[in-house]
């Protein structure tokens, strides 16, 4: 059992393969922080905690004289606001009489093998002998409130999953102003980095590192989806950690909606790290007996650097957060429509695609946007899921069977989140929007948001999808979502529970998504939100795959891909293999360096194969048999990202090992030509010191050699060159 409380000391010790979490009970039953870090076995650890009188803090009304005693300097479990603690609150609770406070005290705890579902939430999962649970409650006297915080240990990859359930356990209603989901307080003084990961539309997750400082540094998003702008994926690590050495522990929510991460260190330089909904946009209220469940965030411990960090978080959320046979199983290579032919297309024009993609070796065709209504421009018809006949002569369910007769799969997209003011379902159900009383909406992208909280929004939209699903016999679908969400309001609730609208927007978007997979648990899902306006651990719990941008530029994707690999597997990473002149950035790659990018991740295309010259088409014939082959090594093996693009401008380079640990894959590309250029080299990561290496002309080389000198190139030239090196252990 990975879960220990020691009665005598009264402390709760979680275990992991190489970590220890330590919490104490003190004598006035506050539960306090003692310790997370490397693993350290048979100590309390509480002599890490050393009350102080730091001077005029507020000390409860039991403290009896004791000025050391204030929730204002202990490390909380779980924080809150109103009685002392000064630092960020995860729970703030307005009493019936308006008074904003509670104080949390132990009431009592349970362990148990496995792990329980989170009601109406995405969250990790797993079998009794894969994971232990904590739960210890903590309540309020006055009020009622109980906070069971949630502790669930998978020992084997060095994660904990965190949560909290908030129980109204007295007799009057509260409002919750907050309610995050986990607070990890450090007694110790800190010396560590913080690394988020900011972006926007076609330049998402780029990775900044900053050193603590007193004060808050915060990301957040308010913009009901996680966002391209912030990441809900968040590292603290030590100050000097690379990726191969020091302490990292990444924090990574399983939830899509606006969230808040901070970290923050205090007067005693110890520093406190928060995470949940955000709170801007969040208010919830809890009658007699009624219970709030915040969302999961995941913990994920490395003493040895950022890679290991990575791998461990890649292995387990295919084995314990993504669902259905896709987890591990290759998806289909496929040719999405959308930048061959944006709105202009017809039966015949994919069936053109679909003929050269068959001939290339793919293996489903995916029809992008424009597929229903009257749809020929993304100014109508959001909400009209039904078939533009004009277009597809016979329908989708003609199409599919056209499709399949050839071989190929069929994926069709959807934005169920929106409607067009221009539809026919907007004239039928203007009150399905959201829309704030006498105030007209905002559009983006000329489009409005559906109340997703509605259950007949949700039941309209299962209805319309699974006919659809049935009828075309769909293998696939992308679910894309094309804008923040604003004028958020329901008239289904009462002006005091607005704060509720958000929240419930994104559980009506898991309610349907759970539908979808538990109708048709074979449909192979991408996520999509702008491209990676929703790349989170709670979508990856519905959709195998995420699109990771709207930029398919070979070069910008390399940094975008860096991004998403330090929280993400490769395996959930939509990338695509687009034509040049690039769509976006103008920019032309060679098409071995577009294929060598896309393989990192979930392979496919998106251009039109039509038009393709019969070189450009063996290439990817070749390309395509290359990612079928190695694709196991790419999506299931051990990630190493050797070089930063923000401080290697000259070429980027990553290797994957495989499973087996007998291949090695090593892919550079060239991003700025230089003259004269020094000896092209790169260390390597993951192989045997002492074994032998082989690569394909023939070179032996001894793991050692390749990691501690390194792998040489020849000199590249030309506009965006690329190589992959395979080297295979003898
Ligand atoms: C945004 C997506 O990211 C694109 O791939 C495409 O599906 C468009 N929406 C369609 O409107």
């Amino acid at each position: 059992m990975s879960i220990q409380y020691n009665e005598r000391d009264k402390t709760f010790t979680l275990h992991t393969k190489t970590s220890t979490y330590q919490m104490v009970v003190e004598s006035h039953r506050y539960l306090l922080h003692c310790y997370y870090g490397d693993r350290i076995e048979g100590q309390n650890l509480s002599f890490l905690i050393q009350p102080q009188d730091r001077g005029f803090a507020a000390n409860p009304p039991d403290a009896e004289g004791d000025r050391t005693l204030s929730v204002d300097t202990l490390p909380q479990e779980y924080s809150t606001f109103g009685v002392g603690d000064f630092r960020e609150s995860c729970l703030d609770v307005r009493n019936a009489d308006g008074s904003v406070a509670a104080d949390l005290r132990y009431s009592e705890h349970r362990i148990y093998k496995g792990k329980k579902a989170l009601a109406g939430l995405p969250a990790s999962y797993g079998d009794p002998e894969q994971v232990d649970t904590l739960e210890i409650d903590l309540e309020d006297a006055v009020s009622g409130v109980c906070v069971t915080l949630q502790y669930s240990v998978f020992e084997e990859y060095d994660i904990l999953a965190r949560a909290a359930r908030v129980s109204n356990q007295g007799a009057h209603t509260l409002m919750l102003d907050r309610a995050l989901s986990m607070c990890l307080d450090d007694p110790l003084p800190v010396q560590k980095d913080v690394i988020t990961f900011y972006g926007r539309h076609m330049g998402e997750r780029n990775l900044e590192r900053t050193a603590l400082r007193h004060g808050k540094i915060r990301v957040e998003s308010a913009r009901g989806a996680s966002s391209p702008h912030h990441n809900p994926f968040v590292i603290l690590c030590d100050a000097g950690a690379t990726e191969t050495s020091g302490a990292c522990c990444a924090f990574s929510l399983v939830y899509s909606g606006s969230f808040m991460a901070q970290v923050e260190v205090d007067q005693t330089d110890s520093s406190r790290f928060v995470m949940g909904i955000d709170p801007q946009t969040f208010s919830w209220e809890l009658k007699a007996g009624e219970a709030f469940q915040a969302p999961e965030v995941l913990i994920c411990y490395s003493t040895n650097g950022l890679a290991e960090m990575s791998n461990k978080l890649h292995r387990f959320q295919l084995r314990h957060l993504v669902r259905g046979p896709y987890k591990t199983k290759r998806c289909p290579v496929l040719v999405n429509n959308w930048e061959a032919t944006y709105f202009d297309f017809d039966t015949e024009k994919l069936l053109a695609l679909a003929e050269a993609a068959k001939e290339v070796g793919i293996e489903m065709l995916v029809l992008d946007d424009g597929w229903f209504g009257r749809r020929n421009s993304d100014t109508t018809s959001l909400g009209d899921w039904f078939a533009n006949t004009e277009k597809l002569k016979g329908g989708l369910g003609c199409l599919g069977r056209r499709l399949r007769g050839m071989g190929l799969e069929f994926g069709l997209w959807f934005e169920p989140e929106m409607v067009s003011p221009a539809s026919l379902l907007m004239d039928e159900h203007p009150a399905w929007c959201l829309k704030m009383p006498g105030r007209a909406n905002a559009t983006s992208r000329s489009q409005c948001v559906l109340n997703m909280g509605l259950a007949a929004v949700q039941d309209y939209l299962f209805d319309c999808m699974a006919k659809i699903i049935r009828e075309a016999d769909l293998a696939y679908i992308k679910w894309d979502m094309n804008r923040s969400i604003t004028n958020a309001y329901s008239d289904e609730l009462p002006a005091h529970r607005q704060g509720e609208v958000w929240h419930r927007y994104i559980l009506g978007v898991y309610a349907l998504l759970e539908r979808l997979v538990q109708a048709f648990p074979e449909l192979l899902i991408e996520s999509c939100a702008s491209g990676g306006g929703r790349y989170d651990a709670g979508m990856l719990y519905y959709s195998p795959q995420v699109w990771a941008s709207d930029n398919t530029d070979a070069i910008d994707r390399l940094a975008i891909q860096y991004g998403n690999s330090f929280g993400f597997a490769m395996k959930t990473m939509g990338s695509h293999v687009s034509v040049c002149p690039n769509h976006q950035t103008g920019r032309t790659t060679p098409l071995t360096t577009r294929g060598l990018v896309a393989m990192a991740g979930s392979f496919g295309y998106e251009m039109d194969l039509t038009r393709l010259d019969a070189q450009e088409k063996r290439q990817i014939k070749r390309q395509i048999a290359q990612f079928k082959e190695q694709w196991a090594i790419h999506q299931l093996g051990e990630y190493h990202r050797l070089t930063d693009p923000r401080k290697n401008h000259w070429f980027a380079a990553w290797q994957v090992v495989s499973e087996d640990r007998c291949i090695s894959l090593v892919t550079i590309v060239v991003r700025e030509p230089i003259a004269n250029p020094p000896v092209l080299y790169v260390k390597l990561r993951g192989l045997e010191p002492t074994g032998v290496y082989t690569d394909e002309q023939g070179g032996r080389y001894t793991g050692a050699a390749l990691m501690s000198a390194g792998l040489v190139l020849p000199p590249m030239r030309g506009d965006y060159p690329s190589v992959q090196v395979q080297l295979r252990h003898i």
